[in-house]
């Protein structure tokens, strides 16, 4: 039976990099991954240019740009292997890369030349140490003997024979895209070894309305707008200053992806419609000498299709600005600075960038990354870590990664 120093389940993100790092300190390792394709998410993310990491994170408070039960867990993780480490690599391997929004960092060429730089540092071990890459191959079962020498404890299953291992990383993701290989298998492996799962739900996702309620707003499909969103309550609030978009069946855009993070179901959401004036005072202001319609009035400040479908809502804005009444005025400026929306759901997994929830950080070290069950590790996005858009998860992905390697 063969043997290895550690099998490594799933080839993505955090699979891969673990998997080079684990090889150049003279490990023996095997990945598997069920897909024909390896990394298959690099491949698709931030539009065909991976935005790989985020310039902006700030180590030392992750809670700002991750969630979770406890996002001080990714802290340890975080700030012994940063974004300006894996820079550092992007460099040595001389991948060209650009800034691009809010201190995020893409790929100029394609998101493949990162894939070829995690193969070549998986192939790229002076120590000794090698990568076995197996794919597509599927794993059927994981046994632990505490009976048999620490190297040989774990007898790995799997599509190509049974393995031995001293130990196993999982690195299986979420639940993300199906389509492209996304499975449970990681949350079934923490049961199976009786370690705790937050249940998981999509995150990073466009949400949805009740179609009654949305037919006025579906027409607006294809619009873009900047906003501020929030939702939560007073001790929990979140916000996000980004670009909504209009969908025929509800919202997305960058910053409806950011609250569907936070969205718990049966709240409500709340959308600044006009976040750079106050709109109050404007339209009292422009009461005052304008003549105009008042959702040309509001052209000023919101996209005219956007102002023409508020400005049909109601008899009383459909009149010039000179002629309408305060409280007419003041309602419409209250309801666009302030509109408060109750999503009916989200477009679920087939649309998510990434899954909240997964493996309970209580069952894990966040120096090692190494589980309650000896030699069984948890990396990347099965993790109950989940980041911001915006490069955040693939950070996490490699900090993980590293971390986990450096104490096998
Ligand atoms: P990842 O999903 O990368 O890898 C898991 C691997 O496990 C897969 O190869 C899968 O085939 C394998 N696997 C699953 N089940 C298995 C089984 N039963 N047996 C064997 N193998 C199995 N993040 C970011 O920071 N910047 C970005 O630009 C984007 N863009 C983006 C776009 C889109 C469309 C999506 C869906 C997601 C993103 N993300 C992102 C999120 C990012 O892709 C994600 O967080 C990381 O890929 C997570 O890395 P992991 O290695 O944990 O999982």
């Amino acid at each position: 039976m063969k043997s290895f120093d550690v099998v490594i389940v799933g080839a993505g993100a955090a699979g891969l990099f673990c998997a080079g790092v684990a090889a150049q300190q003279g490990l023996q390792v095997l990945v598997l991954d069920h897909s024909e394709k390896v990394a298959e998410k690099i491949r698709i993310s931030g539009g065909g240019r991976s935005n790989f990491t985020n310039r902006e994170l700030d180590v030392r408070a992750p809670h700002k740009h991750f969630l979770g039960d406890n996002p001080q867990f990714c802290r340890s993780a975080l700030s012994r292997y940063t974004p300006q480490n894996f820079v550092a690599l992007m460099q040595k391997h001389h991948i060209p890369f650009h800034e691009k929004h809010k201190g995020q960092l893409f790929c100029d060429r394609s998101a493949e030349d990162l894939i070829q730089m995690l193969l070549a540092e998986c192939n790229g071990s002076a120590s000794g140490g090698s990568v076995t890459r197996w794919q597509p191959c599927s794993l059927k079962d994981i046994r632990y003997s505490d009976a048999v020498p620490e190297a040989q404890r774990y007898e790995v299953d799997t599509g190509q024979g049974t393995v031995h291992a001293g130990a196993v990383v999982v690195a299986t993701g979420g639940l993300s895209i199906p389509k492209i290989g996304a499975t449970d298998i990681g949350y079934r492996l923490a049961k199976q070894f009786n370690l705790r799962v937050v249940e998981p739900r999509p995150g990073l996702v466009p949400l949805t309305f009740d179609d009654k309620a949305w037919a006025p707003y579906a027409q607006l499909s294809g619009l873009s707008l900047p906003v501020r969103i929030e939702t939560g309550t007073k001790k929990t609030l979140q916000g996000f200053d980004e670009d909504l978009l209009f969908t025929h069946r509800g919202l997305s855009g960058p910053g409806v992806l950011q609250i569907s993070s936070y969205w718990q179901v049966g709240t409500d959401i709340r959308i600044n419609l006009a976040p750079e004036v106050d709109l109050q005072e404007a339209l009292m202001a422009a009461k005052q000498h304008s003549k105009k319609l008042i959702a040309n009035e509001l052209n000023a400040w919101v996209p005219s299709r956007l102002a023409d479908t508020w400005a049909s809502q109601d008899p009383a804005w459909q009149r010039p600005v000179i002629e309408a009444s305060d409280k007419a005025l003041n309602l419409l400026a209250q309801r666009l600075s302030a509109w408060p929306l109750t999503p009916t759901g989200t477009e679920g997994y087939k649309k998510a960038e990434v899954t909240v929830g997964g493996v309970d950080t209580r069952d894990l070290s966040q120096q090692t990354m190494e589980s309650k069950q000896p030699g069984l590790y948890f990396i990347g996005e099965v993790v109950d870590i989940t980041g911001w858009l915006g490069g955040y998860n693939f950070q996490w992905a490699w900090s993980s990664g590293h971390a986990c390697a450096k104490a096998l």
